[in-house]
C-alpha cells in the first residue's frame, strides 16, 4: 500500500467567488447545505421530488442487506421520460437540447422535441429487431447525436446499454461485448480526429468475428466514407434504413427503481475489466443533484462537458445530468488542438458556453502552448469551470483560472468515480477554493480518510479513502462478479465501508487532497488501465514470456507506461521488436494504452505466492528505498 507518502505539496492560496458568481447562486451557505445533508434519507428524498415518478417509493433506502444497498424501494420511473419526455410539455419543447460540434467546424442541433422523437424511432425500431426490458445493447461509437439518441432509446425500452469507448481496440472491445452478452451493437463508419477518419466499422467487424451473441449489427453512417457492409449479412443494417417509418410516439416503460440502467467496464488491479452496474432512480437523482449543486446549472446555461461518453464522465454529465436538468448539451468531437491549439476557446467563444467541464490532463496538454490561445478569444461567457479524471496540479490549476477563467470563475475540481456515478467530494461554487485540493464530501455524501484499521488518520497524514455513508448513485455491484464486488471495495477496512482504491489526506481545514490510486491501476490521461490488462497484452505477443507494467509519470498524460518483459530466447529488445509490441499493445488496447518505455529483464520480483511486485519494481524506478520485501521470493 501506498499510503503513507510524505506531503511534499504546501499549498496555500485560497480563492473565493466573485459577487456576480454569489448572486446566482442555488446554494448560498454550503455549511448548512452541508449539514441537512447529514439526514442522508431525507436529504436524497427531498431531491427525488423533482422527478416525474409512476409510483412514488415506499422507503428511501433499504440497507438491510449491506453493501446491497436499495434506494427508493418500489418507486416506478424511466429515465428517457425525465430527460426528455417532461420538457416537451415545458417552455423548453423548441430548446435545444444537445449541440453537436466538431473539429471541421460542423454542427447540428436538436431540440427537446427533435430528440424526443429521434428517441422514440430509435425506441421503436430496437423493439422491432426484438429487444426486451433487461436486454443488453452495446455501442461502438463517436461522439455524435445518435450515440445520445441510442441510450436515450434503450432506457426508454428498458434495455441495458453498455458503451464500448470508441477508442478501445479490438481485444477489449470483444471482451466487454462477451461479458455482458450483448444482443445488438451499434458501431458507425468512423470518427473525426487530428483531421483524419478513424475507420471504426473496420475495429468492429474484427470484433464481431468473436461475437456470438450479437444478432444485429446497426450502422450509422456518420463520416460518410465508404464502408463495407459485412459478409455476414442478414445481420448488419443501416442505422437510417432501420429507423425508416418508425413511429416517433412511443410510451415509456415503468420501470422499478432498482432496475439495471447502464453497465460500463472499467479497469481494476485484475486482469478482467469490471462491468460496473448502474440502477435507475438513485442513478437519476445522483447525478442531476450533484450537477445542479456544483454547477449551478440554470435556463441558458449552455454546458459543454469535454469527456467522452464512452466513460462515466460523459454517461454522467455529458448525457443524463444536463437533460435531466432541462439544460443544452454540448457534444463535441474532435482533439482540443486541431486544427490549431485554440479550437475549444473558439467553440467556447462561438456558441457561448457558460460551463465548462474538463480533465486536468487536457488543461496541461493546452497549457504548453501558453496564454497566447485562449487570449484570442473572448471567453467572457464562462461562469463556472471543472475537472476531474485526476488530481489537478496547482500549477495547471492556476493556469485555467486565470488564462481561461479570468479570474472570475470558479473551478470546482470533482472527485469521483466509475463505480461512484456521480460527484462525491467537491467544492459548490460558494467555497473557498484551494488549487489543487477536492474541498469536501458534497451535501448528502460521508466521506473520510482512514488507516487499514478505519480509523481516521491524523490531519496531513495519507490514508485509504472511504465512504462511510451509502450513496443513491452508487453502483449495485460488479455483473456477473458479485464476490469481487464485495472484495474489492467492502473488505478493506472493517464495517460496511466503502473503499475508494485512491489515497487521500485531508488538512486543517478538513479539505481533501486525493493522491492518486492505492491499487495497481495506472490514470493515463485521465483513463484508467488496469495493470494487469497491459501485462496480458504483452504475454498475447510470440515475443513475451511475462511482462510487469507500473506507471511512468508524464508532463502531459499524468502517467504513461513502462513495462518490463521477459523475452523468449531467441528474441532481443531490438527498435523492430519495440515498434512491433508497441503496436501490439496498441491494436489489443488501442490508443488509451500510451507506452512510454520498455525494459528487458531476466526476472521479475515476486512474492512466493508468485504475485508481481510492482512495488518494488516502482521503488526500484524512482529510485526510492523498496521497504518491506520479506514476502520476495529468492
Ligand atoms: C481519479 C472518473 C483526484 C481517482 C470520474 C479515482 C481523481 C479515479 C479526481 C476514477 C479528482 C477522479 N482528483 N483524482 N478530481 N477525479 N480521480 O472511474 O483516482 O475513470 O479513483 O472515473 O480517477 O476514475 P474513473
Amino acid at each position: 500500500m501506498r499510503h503513507d507518502t510524505d506531503v511534499l505539496l504546501n499549498e496555500e492560496r485560497v480563492f473565493k467567488p466573485g459577487q456576480e458568481i454569489i448572486d446566482v447562486l442555488h446554494v448560498k451557505d454550503w455549511e448548512s447545505e452541508i449539514e441537512k445533508g447529514k439526514d442522508i434519507e431525507k436529504y436524497w428524498a427531498e431531491k427525488a421530488e423533482q422527478f416525474v415518478w409512476f409510483k412514488k417509493w415506499d422507503k428511501v433506502l433499504d440497507d438491510s442487506n449491506e453493501p446491497f444497498y436499495k434506494w427508493f424501494v418500489n418507486g416506478k420511473i424511466n429515465m428517457a421520460y425525465n430527460a426528455v419526455d417532461r420538457w416537451i410539455t415545458t417552455d423548453k419543447r423548441n430548446q435545444v437540447a444537445v449541440l453537436y460540434v466538431n473539429e471541421r467546424g460542423h454542427e447540428k442541433k436538436l431540440t427537446y422535441y427533435e430528440l424526443y422523437r429521434e428517441v422514440n424511432k430509435f425506441a421503436n425500431a430496437l423493439k422491432n429487431l426484438g429487444v426486451k426490458k433487461g436486454d443488453v445493447v452495446s455501442t461502438y461509437l463517436p461522439m455524435c447525436p445518435e450515440l445520445m439518441v441510442v441510450l436515450l432509446a434503450c432506457t426508454k425500452i428498458g434495455a441495458i446499454h453498455s458503451v464500448v469507448y470508441s477508442g478501445l481496440s479490438v481485444g477489449a472491445f470483444v471482451e466487454r461485448i462477451n461479458d455482458c452478452n450483448a444482443k445488438i451493437l451499434i458501431t458507425a463508419d468512423g470518427t473525426f480526429r487530428r483531421g483524419k477518419i478513424i475507420d471504426l466499422k473496420r475495429v468492429s467487424d474484427e470484433a464481431m468475428l468473436q461475437c456470438p451473441t450479437v444478432e444485429t449489427v446497426v450502422v450509422v453512417k456518420h463520416t460518410g466514407i465508404p464502408i463495407e457492409m459485412s459478409e455476414l449479412s442478414g445481420r448488419e443494417i443501416f442505422y437510417e434504413t432501420l429507423i425508416e417509418g418508425e413511429p416517433a410516439e412511443l410510451e415509456a416503460e415503468e420501470m422499478d427503481a432498482e432496475d439495471p440502467l447502464f453497465i460500463l467496464y472499467t479497469s481494476g488491479s485484475t486482469g478482467k475489466p469490471k462491468g460496473v452496474l448502474h440502477t435507475t432512480a438513485g442513478y437519476m437523482v445522483g447525478v442531476a443533484t450533484t450537477l445542479n449543486n456544483v454547477f449551478n446549472i440554470h435556463d441558458g446555461d449552455l454546458w459543454w462537458c469535454t469527456g467522452d461518453i464512452g466513460w462515466i464522465t460523459g454517461h454522467s454529465f455529458l448525457l443524463y445530468g444536463p437533460l435531466l436538468l432541462g439544460t443544452t448539451t454540448l457534444v463535441y468531437e474532435g482533439a482540443p488542438d486541431y486544427p490549431n491549439p485554440g479550437a475549444w476557446w473558439s467553440v467556447v467563444e462561438k456558441y457561448g458556453v457558460t460551463k465548462l467541464y474538463t480533465a486536468p490532463t487536457a488543461i496541461r496538454h493546452l497549457m504548453r502552448f501558453g496564454s497566447k490561445y485562449p487570449n484570442l478569444y473572448n471567453l467572457s461567457s464562462l461562469k463556472i469551470l471543472g475537472t476531474v479524471g485526476e488530481p489537478i496540479n496547482p500549477e495547471a490549476w492556476m493556469w485555467f483560472y486565470k488564462n481561461v477563467g479570468k479570474e472570475k470563475c470558479p473551478i470546482m475540481d470533482t472527485w469521483w468515480q466509475t463505480e461512484t456515478g456521480m460527484h462525491m467530494i467537491s467544492p459548490l461554487p460558494i467555497a473557498p477554493l484551494k488549487p489543487g485540493s477536492a474541498t469536501m464530501a458534497l451535501p448528502g455524501i460521508d466521506a473520510d480518510v482512514v488507516d487499514d484499521e478505519g480509523n481516521p488518520v491524523p490531519v496531513g497524514k495519507g490514508g485509504l479513502l472511504v465512504i462511510k455513508k451509502p450513496w443513491p448513485a452508487m453502483f449495485r455491484t460488479l455483473y456477473n462478479d458479485e464476490e469481487k464486488f464485495i472484495n474489492t471495495y467492502w473488505k478493506e477496512v472493517p464495517g460496511c465501508v466503502y473503499t475508494a482504491g485512491d489515497i487521500a489526506r485531508k488538512d486543517e481545514d478538513g479539505y481533501f487532497w486525493i493522491q492518486g490510486r492505492s491499487d495497481d491501476v495506472l490514470k493515463i490521461a485521465g483513463h484508467r488501465i488496469g495493470t494487469s490488462e497491459v501485462e496480458s497484452a504483452f504475454v498475447s505477443h510470440p515475443a513475451v514470456v511475462e511482462a510487469a507494467v507500473i506507471g511512468k509519470s508524464d508532463p502531459i498524460k499524468g502517467e504513461v507506461i513502462k513495462a518490463f518483459v521477459i523475452l523468449k530466447e531467441g528474441y532481443q529488445l531490438k527498435t523492430q521488436l519495440i515498434e512491433d509490441l508497441s503496436r501490439h499493445v496498441r491494436y489489443e488496447l488501442g490508443p488509451v494504452a500510451v507506452l512510454g518505455q520498455i525494459t528487458q529483464v531476466d526476472s521479475l520480483p515476486k512474492t512466493r505466492s508468485g504475485k508481481i511486485m510492482r512495488r518494488v519494481l516502482r521503488a526500484r524506478d524512482r529510485g526510492e528505498d523498496v521497504g518491506d520485501i520479506s514476502t520476495l521470493e529468492e
